[in-house]
């Protein structure tokens, strides 16, 4: 199977998590999107959606799913995303495509985040893939140092801005032994909109694709 079956597979699967007559919340990145076909199949039995990003809102709204702001929402039973790195703890890594706080904010207000993964996103440790932050451009430079002093290794990513008007830094180099810990750290440099660690409010379900089918994993809290 190509890892494009096995995102299919998994988007097709996070289906039967979404609530019927409900607001979906969905997120980014390329297994987002065979979610968001996947969902243009079922979108008679949905209200609509709110969506982490421009290109989410576009591909819904070309299937004709209303796309609603997050401010008119009032709960949201789940919200379905992927991620560049995930543990068995159900802390990831997000934000290799740049959505990262529209993501985390989205998240918070949902009650359940279901994240789908191929089975490649599996980590024991995360850090491997480097760790963006959203930052004010004012910030660009002091956030970077102080990430230097963390440790990490800092890059500017290259002609980006993100929805928000703001630049990404991703960190690499980051062995991250204590992933709540570090997103709050991180979280707290003057300038920092917010950092591609979800762990403080991790998956609650991850939906692993692998040429077996799929894993259903569930947090235990
Ligand atoms: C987008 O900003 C990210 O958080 C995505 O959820 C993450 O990068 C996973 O993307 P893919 O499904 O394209 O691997």
């Amino acid at each position: 199977m190509t890892q494009d079956e096995l995102k299919q597979l998994v988007a097709r699967e996070a289906l039967k998590h979404v609530v019927e007559d409900a607001v979906v919340g969905v997120g980014s990145g390329s297994t987002v999107n065979f979610f968001i076909d996947a969902l243009a199949t079922i979108k008679g039995r949905i209200e609509g959606a709110v969506a982490a990003s421009e290109a989410s809102a576009e591909r819904l709204k070309k299937h004709g799913i209303r796309v609603f702001d997050l401010n008119s929402v009032n709960e949201l039973p789940v919200y379905v995303d992927g991620a560049d790195e995930i543990t068995e703890h159900m802390h990831m890594i997000k934000g290799g495509g740049g959505a990262l706080t529209r993501e985390k904010i989205i998240a918070a207000v949902a009650r359940k985040f279901v994240c789908i993964c191929d089975a490649s996103k599996l980590v024991p440790v995360l850090g491997r893939f480097p760790l963006p932050v959203e930052v004010i451009p004012m910030a660009r430079s002091y956030v970077g140092r102080e990430l230097l002093r963390m440790g990490g290794q800092p890059a500017l990513r290259e002609n980006y801005k993100t929805d928000n008007g703001n630049l990404i830094l991703d960190c690499h180099g980051l062995t991250i032994m204590d992933p709540p810990a570090l997103e709050a750290q991180l979280n707290n440099l003057a300038g920092v909109v917010t950092n591609g660690l979800f762990a403080r409010r991790a998956a609650d379900v991850l939906l692993l694709g692998s040429p077996d089918g799929v894993k259903t994993s569930t947090a235990r809290r």
